[in-house]
């Protein structure tokens, strides 16, 4: 044991994060358990449970190793999804807003397994300024926050997948998403985004929403800011832009079931808490969410026969 410096301070001890951190090691063997386990994982990807359960471990290790503003397990949630995708669909996985590279080691593991390219999309110089109009941005520089928040620079992310991910099947795009995303090229079946504001959000869409494959998958990070989330469900804006129908987000609110102890959106908010509130939303494109239950005009329609009476 190392020698204690005379005259150094002990450190407080923290009770809460003391119990984050010990929720974090003892629910971590279940947590691998129960997100790999998943009879959709393709059988051409050969990821018996010995492999999964290897990959969980790294990606729990990565965790360690590299900052990141997301979690491991929302990284193994998009890993385990990417499984089911069969190998002869072709396309790559796409990140934008990748901070220091803290998923983008993960993501590049898990593309390494599945023969796909990784590329990475950011300004590499952090958030942008704030749109017109965006209230996100709005909000967050009112808070003190400035443009550049979130800076990781591209030789650290380079730097940070090569000792930690598979760098050969990466490439990286440097620039403000509304200058780059337009030349993306090439279909995709996965796509991560975890830009913040509603202005990049709505970058991501314009601009790759058509280049997803039919029942690709889209993750979003921002599933606690339900208004944000709302762009999934608002028929206004899919008609404008798509002409189709919303895709809906699963998870919006509360994030999917990652094992986290999380009840209440307004957690970390400046308020101390012991929950982490750590999870993810996505959606696949091809699904449906509309409400079109309009009991008032089924009365004046009797050519559409209730369910029961239809079955
Ligand atoms: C919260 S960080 C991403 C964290 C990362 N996903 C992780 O897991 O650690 C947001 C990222 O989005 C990028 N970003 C946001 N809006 C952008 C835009 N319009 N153009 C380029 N990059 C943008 C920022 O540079 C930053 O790296």
């Amino acid at each position: 044991m190392p020698a204690k410096k005379p005259g150094a301070k002990r450190r407080p001890f923290r009770p809460r994060k003391f119990v984050r951190r010990a929720y974090d090691l003892l629910s971590t063997p279940l947590a691998l358990f129960f997100l790999t386990y998943s009879r959709q994982v393709h059988d051409g990807y050969g990821m018996t449970w010995p492999k999964r359960m290897r990959l969980g471990y790294r990606f729990y290790r990565n965790f360690s190793k590299v900052q990141t503003g997301t979690n491991w397990r929302a990284h193994l949630v998009m890993a385990m999804k990417l499984l089911e995708i069969p190998p002869e669909v072709k396309g790559a996985v796409v990140e934008c807003g990748c901070w220091r590279g803290g998923a983008t080691v993960n993501l590049s593991l898990i593309c390494e397994i599945t023969g796909r390219e990784l590329k990475v999309y950011d300004s590499f110089e952090g958030l942008p300024p704030p749109s017109p109009g965006d209230p996100i941005a709005a909000r967050t520089f009112k808070n003190g926050f400035m443009p550049g928040m979130y800076g990781g620079a591209l030789e650290e992310v380079t730097g940070n997948v090569r000792r930690y991910g598979a760098i050969d099947v990466c490439s990286f795009h440097k620039g403000w998403f509304k200058d780059t995303l337009p030349h993306h090229d090439g279909a995709i079946v996965l796509a991560f985004w975890d830009v913040d504001f509603y202005s990049s959000l709505h970058d991501c869409l314009l601009n790759l929403w058509p280049s997803i494959v039919d029942r690709g998958f889209v993750f979003l990070d921002e599933y606690r800011d339900v208004p944000y989330c709302s762009v999934f469900y608002s028929e206004k804006y899919w008609d404008k832009y798509f002409s189709c129908a919303p895709p809906g987000l699963i998870g919006i609110g509360t994030g999917v079931q990652v094992g986290m102890y999380y009840t209440d959106p307004s957690a970390g908010m400046g308020i101390p808490r012991i929950q982490g509130a750590e999870s993810i939303a996505y959606c696949r494109k091809g699904d449906r969410s509309i409400w079109e239950y309009y009991p008032d005009e089924f009365e004046n329609n009797p050519a559409d026969p209730p369910m029961s009476a239809a079955t």
